[in-house]
C-alpha cells in the first residue's frame, strides 16, 4: 500500500476506489502510519474529483467503523425502592447540521426534546462538532462553560443518555476516530465543503452513535458550506440515502437559510448565553425578536424528531390514555400524535422554561463546574466579555438592514478568536459578535447596531467592526421576508 499511489490516483481521477483501498486508507491514517500531509493533499483532491456515491458510502462506514458502534439496551429497568420494573426504552432521535453562522440549535434543541416527555419521552444521544471554517461547532460554544467535558467513555454517554434523557460529546478515539481527525484537518485545509466529505463526516458519527432516527438540518447559502439550495438539496438526498441505508429511520432532512446569522450572537460563550435566555422560557416577549429565527428553527426540528420518534414507538399509551398498538415503522398513519401537534408541544415546552433543568443536569452529567453553571444561568450578565470592544451606533440616513453577509460575519469571528486557523488552536471563549439589530430592521441615527468582542487588541476590535461596517448593506426602501423558505 503505497499513500502516494492514492493520492495520486484521485487527483489523475483515474478510476475509482475499491471498498478495500478506502478502508486500509483511513485505517492507516487512524493509526498515524498515514501524515497529515498525505491525508490533506487527498482531501483536497477528493474536493477537485469527488467520490462516487458507493465511495461515499463506503467512507462513511470506514470512519463510523474506526471505533465503536454503539449498542443500546431495548429495555430499561427502573426501580421504585419495592419493585424493579422492566420497559421498553424511549426511541433515541438525534439531529446534525451541516453548520452555519449563529447555529446553536443544538444547545436547545437536545434538553428541548428530551423534556417532551410528558408528550413522547425520547432519548437524544448527540454527537457534535466543533467549529469548522467560517461556522461555528456546538462543542466549542458548550466548552465556554467551565468543567463541561464533551469527551465521555461509551459507558458514560449511554448512562448520561439513560438518566437525563440527552448528551452531547464530540468524536473520540473510542467513537469516530476517524472523523475526530479528519475533522480537525478539513477545518484547517479548506476541504470542509466537499459534498463526499461532509457527507461521511456527518452520517458517521450518526450511525456510530446509532439512534434510531435523525432529522438533518442542511444549510444553504454562502454562510454554510452549499452556497446553493441545489447543492444543499443533493448533499441531504446523499446524506439521507445514507442514514437509510444503515438504518436510520427515518432520515429526514431540512433545507434551512444561511445567507444571515442565526440568532443576534455569533462566538462561543455570547450563543450561550444567548440560548441560556430562551432555555428560560416566555418566548413570545418582545426581547427574544432577535432570536426568533433561531426559535422557530428549534421548535420545528424539535416537533420532527418527536413526531419520527414515533416510528419506533412501542406500546404508547394514546391521548385519551388508552394503550395504542405498536406503531409500525412506514406507517405514518398510525402514529399517535401529528407533526402539528408534536410542534406545538415542543414551542409550549420551550415557552414553559422547563427545558433549563434539563439543560442544566446534562452540563452537570457531563462535568460543568456547578457554581459556575449557576452563574451562567443566573447571573449571565456577570460572566465576563472580552478585554477590547467596539461598537458601531449608526450615524447615517435612516433606512433598513438588506443584508447582515453570514460568511463575512463568521470570516471575522474566526479573525478575532471565536474559531481556528490552525488545527487544534484554542478557540477564545469570550470573543464574537453581538447584534442589536437584524435583517430587515428599521435603524435610525444613534441605534446601536453591532458590538465586536476580542480578547486581542483594541486596533484588532476597531478593523473588525470596520469590516462588519462595510460589509452590511442598509438602504432606504424597507426588504419583506429577507429569509429564504425552510424546506423539508
Ligand atoms: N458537521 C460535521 O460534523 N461535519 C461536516 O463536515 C459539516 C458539519
Amino acid at each position: 500500500f503505497n499513500p502516494v499511489d492514492m493520492i495520486a490516483r484521485r487527483r489523475a481521477n483515474q478510476r475509482e476506489d475499491t471498498d478495500d483501498e478506502l478502508q486500509v486508507w483511513i485505517q492507516q491514517y487512524v493509526q498515524q502510519k498515514v501524515p497529515d500531509y498525505q491525508m490533506a493533499a487527498w482531501l483536497m483532491a477528493v474536493c477537485f474529483h469527488p467520490l462516487s456515491p458507493r465511495e461515499t458510502a463506503t467512507l462513511t462506514r470506514c470512519y463510523a467503523e474506526s471505533g465503536i458502534i454503539l449498542d443500546w439496551p431495548e429495555e430499561v429497568a427502573t426501580n421504585d425502592g419495592l419493585l424493579i420494573t422492566r420497559k421498553p426504552r424511549p426511541p433515541m432521535v438525534d439531529k446534525h447540521s451541516s453548520g452555519g453562522v449563529g447555529d446553536k440549535v443544538s444547545l436547545i434543541l437536545a434538553p428541548l426534546v428530551a423534556a417532551c416527555d410528558d408528550l413522547l419521552p425520547v432519548w437524544v444521544p448527540m454527537m457534535a462538532g466543533r467549529g469548522l471554517g467560517h461556522t461555528g461547532g456546538t462543542i466549542d460554544k458548550l466548552e465556554s462553560l467551565v468543567g463541561y467535558n464533551p469527551r465521555q467513555s461509551v459507558e458514560n454517554f449511554q448512562k448520561i443518555v439513560q438518566d437525563v434523557g440527552c448528551a452531547i460529546i464530540c468524536a473520540t478515539r473510542e467513537i469516530c476516530p476517524a472523523d475526530q481527525r479528519l475533522y480537525a484537518l478539513r477545518d484547517v485545509t479548506s476541504t470542509v465543503s466537499s459534498l463526499p466529505l461532509q457527507t461521511a463526516s456527518i452520517m458517521s458519527k450518526k450511525i456510530a452513535e446509532h439512534p434510531d432516527s435523525i432529522t438533518l438540518d442542511v444549510k444553504f447559502g454562502h454562510g454554510s458550506f452549499n452556497p446553493s439550495i441545489e447543492e444543499a438539496e443533493r448533499l441531504a438526498k446523499a446524506m439521507v440515502a445514507v442514514g437509510e441505508a444503515n438504518g436510520l429511520h427515518p432520515t429526514t432532512a431540512f433545507l434551512t437559510d444561511m445567507n444571515f446569522p442565526l440568532g443576534y450572537a455569533v462566538g462561543n460563550w455570547l450563543e450561550v448565553k444567548e440560548c441560556i435566555e430562551i432555555l428560560k422560557g416566555n418566548v413570545a416577549d418582545r426581547r427574544f425578536k432577535l432570536s426568533w429565527d433561531l426559535i422557530i428553527l428549534v421548535v420545528i426540528q424539535a416537533g420532527q424528531m418527536l413526531y419520527q420518534s414515533q416510528y419506533h414507538r412501542i406500546g404508547t399509551t394514546n391521548e385519551s390514555g388508552g394503550s395504542s398498538s405498536i406503531s409500525a415503522p412506514g406507517e405514518p398513519s398510525r402514529l399517535l400524535y401529528s407533526l402539528d401537534r408534536c410542534t406545538k408541544h415542543a414551542y409550549q415546552v420551550l415557552d414553559s422554561g422547563r427545558v433549563l433543568e434539563k439543560f442544566r443536569q446534562m452540563m452537570l452529567a457531563q462535568g460543568a463546574d456547578p457554581s459556575y453553571l449557576e452563574q451562567a444561568i443566573e447571573e449571565p450578565n456577570s460572566i465576563a466579555l472580552a478585554s477590547f470592544v467596539s461598537t458601531w451606533t449608526f450615524e447615517g440616513t435612516a433606512g433598513y438592514i438588506h443584508d447582515v453577509p453570514a460568511k463575512t460575519i463568521g470570516d471575522i469571528s474566526v479573525t478575532i478568536g471565536a474559531g481556528r486557523i490552525v488545527a487544534n488552536q484554542v478557540v477564545d471563549a469570550q470573543a464574537g459578535l453581538v447584534f442589536f439589530k437584524q435583517v430587515g430592521d428599521a435603524v435610525t441615527a444613534g441605534d446601536i447596531i453591532v458590538s465586536v468582542y476580542t480578547n486581542q487588541s483594541q486596533e484588532q476590535a476597531d478593523n473588525a467592526l470596520k469590516a462588519v461596517q462595510e460589509a452590511i448593506v442598509i438602504q432606504a426602501e424597507d426588504l419583506p421576508n429577507p429569509r429564504g423558505p425552510i424546506i423539508t
